[in-house]
């Protein structure tokens, strides 16, 4: 008679290698460092932010923002004709971290704003760093209420080591000077600050692979903590989903507020994504009038609330 197999393992609950533990473990091929590394995950949680959610997010439905154009921009008028849905990929699932990226993460969230720029620029965390020209860290004022947080540097990001300064770049600045923000503005309430996902253009602007956006998470995570923006635009479904950690389309994760960190992040398609499909600006600019509206609504008890 065949012996009865052990019962399943399952994650343990508290930080303690239990003999019976052990003898899963054992029994699973498992060593003494897969139990350290899940313990390390369990006891630091904020330490090795490779989960799929850049920080923690929580979603708040709310009603469409009511469309008040000051300067309405020049949008084509949508036409379903000539609409095409979004490419349809996913951002990818991070990959799990070692102790080692543990530590890099810990390092990164003890950083101030010129420490975390020169390890941006030196940074050989993934194959990406022996591929790009430059890192792009981010543009804008430190002090600004909007950040903007894009997919990846792309060609001319990575021979400029700017954020956005390509085709798609100019097509994001005037949707920004729509609604009265510009990325060269110091006054807080009219300053953009613009940051990527990934730091290093993809060879040949394919999609950033899970490794290369766990690797960059902290970064990005970092640049959130000292900006302390009002309003997240999440530009893309990539930026979205990796923000978010979540998987729904992007057609999903518009017109709601979402909260990283407490932080409300509005979600709308990103300017590349415009270029190809024109049809879907007046789209962007009803995000981006609903997007000026919760900032506004953040601070209304404030005198210079305005946006
Ligand atoms: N696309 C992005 O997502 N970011 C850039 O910086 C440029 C193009």
């Amino acid at each position: 008679m065949a012996a009865p197999s052990p019962p399943a393992p399952t994650a343990p609950d508290a930080p303690h290698l239990t003999p019976q533990l052990a003898q899963w473990t054992q029994a699973l091929g498992y060593g003494p460092l897969y139990v350290r590394r899940a313990l390390l995950v369990q006891q630091a949680p904020q330490a090795a932010p490779t989960t799929a959610p850049m920080a923690t997010p929580a979603t708040t439905p709310v009603a469409p923002a009511p469309v008040v154009a000051a300067t309405p921009p020049r949008v084509i008028p949508p036409s379903p004709s000539t609409r095409s849905s979004p490419t349809p990929r996913s951002a990818p699932r991070p990959a799990v971290a070692s102790e080692g990226d543990a530590a890099r993460a810990e390092a990164i969230a003890r950083m101030d704003w010129p420490a975390l720029d020169a390890a941006t620029q030196v940074c050989r965390a993934c194959k990406l760093g022996s591929s790009r020209h430059q890192a792009v860290f981010g543009s804008g004022a430190t002090t600004a209420r909007w950040m903007i947080v894009g997919e990846a540097p792309g060609a001319e990001e990575d021979r400029q080591g700017l954020p956005f300064v390509g085709a798609a770049g100019q097509l994001l600045d005037a949707m920004l000077h729509a609604i009265g923000l510009d990325r060269h503005a110091q006054e807080p309430q009219h300053a953009v600050y613009i940051a990527n996902v990934l730091k290093c253009r993809p060879p040949g602007n394919r999609n950033p692979e899970p490794v290369e956006v766990a690797q960059c998470a902290p970064l990005l995570q970092r640049q959130i903590a000292l900006l302390q923006p009002r309003l997240i635009l999440a530009l893309g479904r990539f930026a979205a989903q990796s923000l978010l950690g979540s998987t729904a389309p992007i057609s999903q994760l518009r017109d709601q507020v979402h909260h990283v960190d407490g932080i409300p992040v509005v979600v709308s398609y990103h300017p590349a994504y415009l270029l190809r499909n024109p049809a879907d600006k007046a789209r962007v600019w009803r995000d981006l009038c609903f997007a000026r509206q919760v900032m506004t609504s953040a601070a209304p008890a404030q005198a210079d609330a305005q946006p």
